[in-house]
């Protein structure tokens, strides 16, 4: 029987890897639906290409042109505000691909694991902010959650040699970005160009720019956490700047267990939607005798400040994961809408973080009305310099 997959942001960079990852496996998985929110023209591109049963746009102006331009497709039109979550839930989806960006996918992931679906989670940001709740609604629901992030498939696959009272330590490795060796002030005028040229990944534009400023290990730790259920301090982070180790699992008898693969997202995306079994891919074979050397070193905290105020917020908890990724979101768009400068991107993430509220009861309410607060928070500064 044949696997049947939903992505939610097919025309991003992670969905666009997944389109290939999927036409490539062949016919025993197939493509049931796509999701896009700006870029009609591509998704229109999409469905004429693979043909999937359905297709979400929210905005219905988008999708009164994706109509015209998909005429004669038997493509069924998802839209309106719950268009992701009807997407995530629809019963002839097996595997849901979780790939946009931001909070914005929250409600989509929980319906998705709600509905006891398989998520293959790249979008990280929900896991950041509701970690607990989206653990607790996949377990409740038998949902199984398999991870997309090339660090924590890593992971995930590492920890299979071992049984979880036997790991000792998670060890995520990072490139470094693109300022790995930049000195503080080339860093603090550093421009959305330089920003957005990443020396190993090819990816979307937030992440990109949350690597520049390390921010997007820092989510991984949090990410990493809730995923495998260990305490943060269990979590370390390794700068390797040819991304091949694409993470460690450290256990209890010293014993060091690494993934390693070429710096291609096709190659997570297919181990998420093949797991348990492994399928010849899209992804290029790596030939460690062509690299001749592989680098480690430990990351700078007081340069990438992010990383060290990953631990507190994940030690702190409750509200405070949900304000560092809300308002690093918006400070990240303020950036690229050339508003800001580069540095300011952690101190209005510090100075969000300083003025939160804490809140006794974590409801999905509470999250979402708090990641308003911080974006709002955010944008003030902006407007008005503070
Ligand atoms: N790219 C990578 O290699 C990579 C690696 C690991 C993890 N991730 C994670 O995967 C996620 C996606 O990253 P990406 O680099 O693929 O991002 P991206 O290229 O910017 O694509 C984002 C996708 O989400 C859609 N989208 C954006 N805002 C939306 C909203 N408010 N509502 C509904 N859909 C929305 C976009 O649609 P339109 O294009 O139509 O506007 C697009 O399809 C992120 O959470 C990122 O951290 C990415």
């Amino acid at each position: 029987m044949s696997k049947k997959i939903a992505i939610l942001g097919s025309t991003g960079s992670i969905g666009k890897n997944a389109l290939r990852v999927i036409e490539a496996l062949g016919e025993e998985y197939e493509l049931v639906a796509v999701t896009a929110h700006t870029s009609v023209e591509l998704l229109a591109e999409q469905v004429r290409k693979y043909r999937p049963k359905y297709a979400g746009i929210e905005k219905p102006a988008m999708a009164a042109r994706l109509a015209e331009l998909i005429s004669g497709c038997d493509t069924q039109i998802i839209s309106g505000p719950d268009t992701m979550v009807q997407t995530a839930t629809l019963d002839e989806a097996d595997i849901v691909l979780t790939a946009v960006v931001g909070a914005a996918g929250l409600p989509a992931a929980i319906a998705a694991a709600k509905a006891g679906k398989t998520l293959a989670i790249a979008n990280k940001e929900p896991l950041v902010i509701a970690g607990e709740l989206l653990m607790k609604t996949a377990r409740e629901n038998n949902a199984r959650i398999v991870p997309v992030d090339s660090e924590h498939s890593a992971i995930f696959q590492c920890l299979q040699a071992g049984c979880r009272g036997e790991v000792r330590r998670l060890i995520l490795t990072s490139s470094g970005g693109p300022f790995r060796t930049a000195t503080k002030q080339q860093i603090r005028n550093a421009t959305i160009k330089d920003a957005l040229k990443h020396p190993t990944w090819d990816m979307g534009p937030k992440i990109t720019i949350d690597s520049a400023t390390m921010m997007n290990k820092a989510l991984e730790v949090i990410e990493a956490k809730w995923l495998f259920d260990v305490p943060v301090d269990m979590i370390e982070v390794l700068i390797h700047p040819e991304s091949v180790v694409h993470s460690l699992v450290e256990f209890v008898d010293g014993s060091v267990v690494a993934q390693l693969g070429t710096p291609d997202m096709c190659l997570p995306i297919q181990y998420a939607f093949t797991y348990p079994a492994r399928e010849k891919g899209v992804a290029a074979h790596l030939d460690l005798s062509k690299l001749g050397s592989l680098n480690f070193h430990s990351p700078d905290f007081d340069t990438f400040r992010s990383l060290k105020l990953c631990y507190d917020v994940a030690k702190e908890g409750g509200l405070a994961p949900v304000v560092f990724n809300a308002a690093n979101e918006q400070a990240v768009a303020g950036f690229l809408d050339g508003s800001i400068e580069f540095y300011r991107i952690i101190e209005l993430v510090e100075q969000a973080l300083d003025m939160h509220k804490t809140a006794d009861s974590l409801s999905l309410d509470e999250l979402i009305e708090t990641d308003r607060w911080a974006r709002n928070f955010v944008s003030s500064c902006i407007n008005n310099k503070r």
